[in-house]
């Protein structure tokens, strides 16, 4: 098994060694794996281009280290155990060898409906088993998934169906969410409506049974094709390099962009990475609340926990149903010893109140876990407090999509934990902070744009079908760096606390939004002729969405309005991006070269305006006072 680090001490020794002889320290994590073929170069990289090879010439299959390499030693153990969204579902469960059968006749029935290695397959599905399946099945035949998260519109899915031309998309006909039955096949009917030519086949799940349209054409069912196929599909043999999956993220500007992982480096880190973080331990259950259709159900749901042998829940839910106690009642259920989950879900159960969580037993957690966007200290001590009970550590992870797994953490009970730090960097990691000028900024107690300086296995390694993005995006900010996108600060004792993006990236709820992205489907509504977005401080979802709009014809009815808008952006991107304030305006600030000044529309949509800086440059300085007058959030002088 690969390196699980025990003391503070040793955790010192393995990162020294990891910057000073980092190939012999990931030679030595990858040989806990099974290869078909051993690496010809440990890596052999450069910045610049990107190019970027970790175990290259080494063969594999992920899946064979999933699942296949456990089957002797775990065979019986529980592998997912799947938590329905109706409390009075039972919950379900797949030993190691009964997964390894079931993902086995998936791959057997992809391969049957023609999916070849190198073909991209699409999932747009709820939080169901098949769901995880279907993903092991494409990497057991080395098909690309390409998971969209269902949340997305039909629009959203037919963009990355046809950026990735997909052959396959895999769906359920519904998903129960909460109270809602959302009818996910019909969305994906949309979708396809919307032209997406390479698809040849759409496998339909049947989740709720409820009734949908059939096209005979394109519609399989999954359980028509998957129940007779063999339990035995020998894996297909990959590359370390071989594409493993693509998912979509969104950036500062255009159309979300296909994130790319491969085989090896992805491995050997999501496992490394699961281990330390979480510090799993023979036996343990581990729950993970987060998506599948994110990076974090990927690397902490289904690789991570599964390359390392760990019982990893899989939750259909939602934190508020039936009531907000339920991720509790879970944790109790399942005597669950880490938990995962982001700082959105714990704000919005805080101020639900103590008494849903003091209803449960939560003494077996060992270790809980915060992910995907900064963590006040209000919900840091409240999760400490009322869910931790002091014992458990808080790990802070920070990470990003492109990052593949996580960077910057305390690992529990070896290094100390403080409230909004993500803390120290993982063995491999070698953050640094630069300045504007392209200045690392030394020494502790700083400040600056946050970099990675040598590369780590599960790293980015293009932009599907745009390598020129992936550089512009990346590596083009400073030289022989990866930037982040995040701003940071590095405290007297080194630990880091993460700040938040720099660019026009927002994170509302966890979720990554662009703001040109949001624009552009704003700017879709007959009425409006330019659009501006930013975030703004939001009690529960960190940030909330704030559009400033310029209409052509004059607004009467606000609320009229901004509900069309709304509904505007759910049909373009999906329920999450939509704007949660909307100020019709006469103009936009904008700097003599016509740039929109966002800072001044942050400042006015934070609420602050005691320091809006010098607007005298601006174009049209007298629309500042109009855009002040009529701001939806109080204004501070
Ligand atoms: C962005 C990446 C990584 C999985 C989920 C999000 C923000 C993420 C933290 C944290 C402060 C965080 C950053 C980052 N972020 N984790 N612990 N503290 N900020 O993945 O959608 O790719 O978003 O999320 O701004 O750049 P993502």
């Amino acid at each position: 098994m690969t390196l699980q680090i025990k003391t503070l001490e040793q955790y010192k020794e393995v990162y020294q060694q990891s910057v000073e002889q980092p190939e012999a320290f990931w030679a030595a994590q990858a040989e806990t794996f099974q290869w078909r073929k051993k690496w010809d170069k440990v890596l052999d990289y450069n910045f610049s281009e990107p190019n970027i090879n970790w175990f290259k010439g080494g063969k594999l299959n992920i899946t064979e280290n999933c699942l296949d390499r456990h089957l002797a030693t775990r065979g019986e153990q529980v592998a997912i155990l799947w938590e329905a969204n109706d409390p009075n579902t039972p919950a379900k469960s797949y030993t190691y060898k009964q997964l390894h059968a079931e993902v086995c006749k998936a791959a057997n029935a992809l391969k049957a409906m023609g999916i070849q290695k190198g073909d991209r397959v699409c999932f747009y599905m709820p939080m169901v088993p098949e769901l995880a399946i279907g993903v092991l099945a494409c990497a057991r035949i080395g098909a690309v998934h390409s998971v969209v998260f269902a949340g997305f519109s039909a629009n959203a899915l037919a963009d990355r169906i046809k950026d990735a031309t997909c052959k396959m998309v895999i769906c359920s006909d519904y998903n129960s969410r909460g109270a809602k039955n959302i009818p996910v096949k019909q969305i994906v009917d949309d979708a396809l409506a919307l032209g997406c030519d390479s698809i040849e086949t759409v496998l339909v799940h049947k989740n709720t049974g409820g009734k949908i349209n059939w096209n005979t054409e394109l519609d399989k069912w999954w359980h028509e094709e998957v129940a007779a196929q063999s339990t035995d599909c020998p894996a297909e043999e990959m590359d370390s390099e071989d594409m493993l999956f693509i998912l979509y993220t969104s950036g500062s500007t255009g159309k979300p962009k296909g994130v790319v992982h491969t085989c090896g480096g992805y491995m050997v880190y999501t496992c490394f990475s699961f281990r330390n973080v979480f510090q799993y331990q023979e036996g343990d259950v581990y729950w993970c609340t987060a998506d599948i259709g994110w990076i974090t159900g990927h690397s902490y749901i289904v690789y991570g926990p599964l390359l390392a042998g760990a019982t990893t829940i899989m939750f259909e839910g939602v934190p508020t149903y039936p009531d907000a106690g339920r991720f509790w009642e879970v944790c109790d259920k399942h005597k669950v010893n880490q938990f995962y989950t982001a700082p959105t879900a714990i704000r919005a159960l805080m101020a639900k109140g103590d008494e849903y969580v003091d209803k449960y037993d939560l003494s077996s957690l060992k270790v809980i876990g915060s992910v995907g966007e900064p963590i006040n200290q209000e919900a840091w001590e409240w999760y400490n407090k009322e869910v931790g009970k002091g014992n458990a550590p808080i790990v802070d992870t920070w990470w990003q999509t492109e990052t593949g797994g996580i960077l910057i953490t305390p690992l529990p009970g070896i290094t100390d934990t403080k409230p909004c730090y993500a803390s120290y960097p993982m063995p491999g990691v070698q953050p640094v902070l630069m300045n504007a000028d392209g200045e690392e900024v030394q020494g502790n107690g700083v400040e600056g744009l946050l970099c990675v300086k040598f590369p780590w296995p599960s790293m980015i390694r293009t932009t599907y079908g745009d390598h020129e993005r992936c550089k512009n995006v990346y590596f083009s900010a400073f030289e022989n760096m990866y930037f982040t996108g995040d701003g940071a600060r590095r405290d007297e004792n080194g630990r880091y606390r993460i700040i938040g993006r720099v660019d026009d990236v927002i994170n509302v709820s966890g979720h990554r939004m662009g703001t040109a992205e949001v624009e552009n489907a704003i700017n879709e509504h007959e009425n409006v002729i330019e659009s501006a977005v930013v975030g703004y401080p939001h009690d529960i979802k960190g940030q909330g969405i704030y559009a400033y709009i310029i209409t052509q014809q004059a607004v009467e009815d606000e609320a009229a309005f901004t509900k069309e808008v709304r509904a505007v952006v759910t049909r373009e991107i999906g329920p999450i991006a939509k704007p949660d304030l909307v100020q019709v305006v006469p103009g936009l600030p904008k700097t003599r070269s016509g740039k929109i000044m966002r800072r001044i529309l942050r400042k006015v949509a934070s609420g602050d305006v005691s320091n809006l800086g010098d607007t005298s440059t601006l174009l049209n300085p007298d629309v500042v006072q109009a855009v002040m007058d009529g701001a939806k959030v109080e204004l501070k002088k």
